[in-house]
């Protein structure tokens, strides 16, 4: 991975192994569930390229980014997605009431809370191999990672809101008033306090 060495264990190996498994099993149980909601309520409409802001706002933040970086920008993005959907799982999940989604959350929950941890550790395992200059390079990148993890995404509501009939300027509208300057400046500031109250970022000073 980059210019450093970074000597993984075999276990941090295995263990990465188990998280790239889990993730193609939560890909698998979320286009089953899809599957079968669709089939229930007879949906056709397909909302993917509606559902893609966050993943293209990656890609133009990592395309930016010279290659001798390119490891710690990536390994950046990861650990905070990793951090970000254990906190939005865990809130979703309270305000959840049918019980067969629940159980199907906490089962990711479970397996989101170890990739959470792992990535911590890698983070450690990192850090401490890392030169002064690219600590420094890394703190921004993880800035960066958890602005852009931070972002609403608005395409997805724009679709909703005018396939239930709303205007142009009103949906606007909405979507201004309801992602206005106070909530970008609460969400990060929550983002980045939830991250370091887990002490994740090792006394990294993010906010
Ligand atoms: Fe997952
Ligand atoms: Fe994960």
């Amino acid at each position: 991975m980059g210019e450093y060495p970074y000597h993984f264990t075999d276990e941090m190996k295995c263990d990465a192994l188990k998280i790239y498994t889990d993730e193609g099993s939560h890909a698998y149980f979320s286009a089953k569930l899809e599957h079968e909601i669709r089939e229930c309520y007879g949906l056709t409409l397909k909302i993917d390229s509606f559902a893609n802001e966050y993943f293209e706002s990656l890609e133009d933040h990592l395309n930016g980014i010279p290659s001798c970086r390119k490891d710690l920008a990536i390994l950046s993005v990861v650990i905070v997605a990793e951090s970000a959907i254990l906190s939005d799982l865990f809130s979703k999940m309270k305000r959840i009431v049918y019980e067969a989604i629940r159980q199907i959350i906490k089962l990711h929950l479970m397996d989101e809370a170890f990739h959470a941890n792992y990535y911590m550790q890698i983070l450690k395992h990192v850090w401490v191999q890392l030169q002064n200059k690219d600590k420094i390079v890394m703190r921004k990148l993880i800035k960066d990672a958890v602005r852009i993890s931070c972002r609403p995404r608005t395409k997805v509501f724009e679709f909703s809101l005018t396939t239930l009939g709303f205007d142009t300027f009103t949906i606007n509208e909405i979507l201004s008033q309801t992602f206005d300057e106070s909530y970008h400046r609460i969400r990060d500031k929550q983002r980045f306090k939830s991250f370091n109250s887990k002490k994740i970022m090792l006394g990294l000073v993010l906010v």
